[in-house]
């Protein structure tokens, strides 16, 4: 994904109306749209194809799962016109390099959770975080999702994948997060849904984030 504003939208909403009106109002402000199970049980894997003719799309499915149905996964929602596809990483090296081959395959991106952003996330991911990204990164994934809730944590990750990975960063805005403090922790993009799509301008929202960043 090409850096501009260092500013991917989470696009929770349930329905493709709302979906592309939102999409429409920030894709001057995004480098990238993130779905995921709300937008996609909602309206289908359908609505991947019209999103990512307005920018690309990342597909937040937090692939978890054996080698062979990882890999099933990773083909179909490349082949919806998918971007990117976020997994995770404790299932395991084999199932990970599974979903890296199929992305190599199509020339798409992987992404690997290494610690949630909620609260909850510190109870299991925070003592195998620093793990999961060394094996990001021995597994040539194109990046890890790391908590804007936590810089110190994005700064921790940082020093462990180097300069060669992407960190995108969700936890901005309504879990608290600021988008400028986890930039200047070592994060490449921030990751926001509700502040800009719960939003009466989602426009005006997203350039906020963006002026704040200054990236
Ligand atoms: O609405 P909000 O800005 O909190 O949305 C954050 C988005 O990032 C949601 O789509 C959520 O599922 C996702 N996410 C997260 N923490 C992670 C990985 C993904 O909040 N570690």
């Amino acid at each position: 994904m090409e850096k501009k504003n260092c500013l991917i939208l989470a696009l929770d909403v349930t329905d493709r109306e709302n979906a592309l009106r939102i999409a429409n109002e920030v894709s001057e402000y995004v480098d990238s749209i993130k779905v995921g199970y709300p937008l996609v049980l909602g309206e289908g894997l359908g609505i991947v194809k019209e999103l990512a003719e307005l920018a690309p799309v990342i597909a937040d499915f937090k692939v978890a799962d054996i080698p062979n149905t990882d890999r099933l996964i990773c083909e179909h929602v490349f082949n919806a016109g998918a971007d990117a596809i976020i997994t995770h990483g404790f299932t395991g090296r084999d199932s990970l390099d599974s979903c890296v081959k199929v992305a190599e395959e199509y020339d798409r991106d992987v992404y690997v959770v290494t610690e949630m952003s909620h609260p909850g996330g510190v109870e299991f991911f925070r003592p195998v975080a620093e793990t999961i990204a060394q094996m990001a990164a021995d597994a040539g994934a194109t990046g890890v999702v790391a908590p804007a809730t936590r810089p110190e944590r994005v700064r921790d990750i940082r020093k462990i994948i180097g300069d060669d990975l992407h960190i995108i960063s969700p936890g901005v805005g309504a879990q608290g997060g600021s988008a400028a403090d986890v930039i200047n922790a070592g994060a490449d993009w921030v990751i926001v849904g509700r502040s800009i799509y719960n939003s009466n301008s989602p426009a005006d929202a997203a350039m906020k984030i963006c002026n704040e960043m200054k990236c």
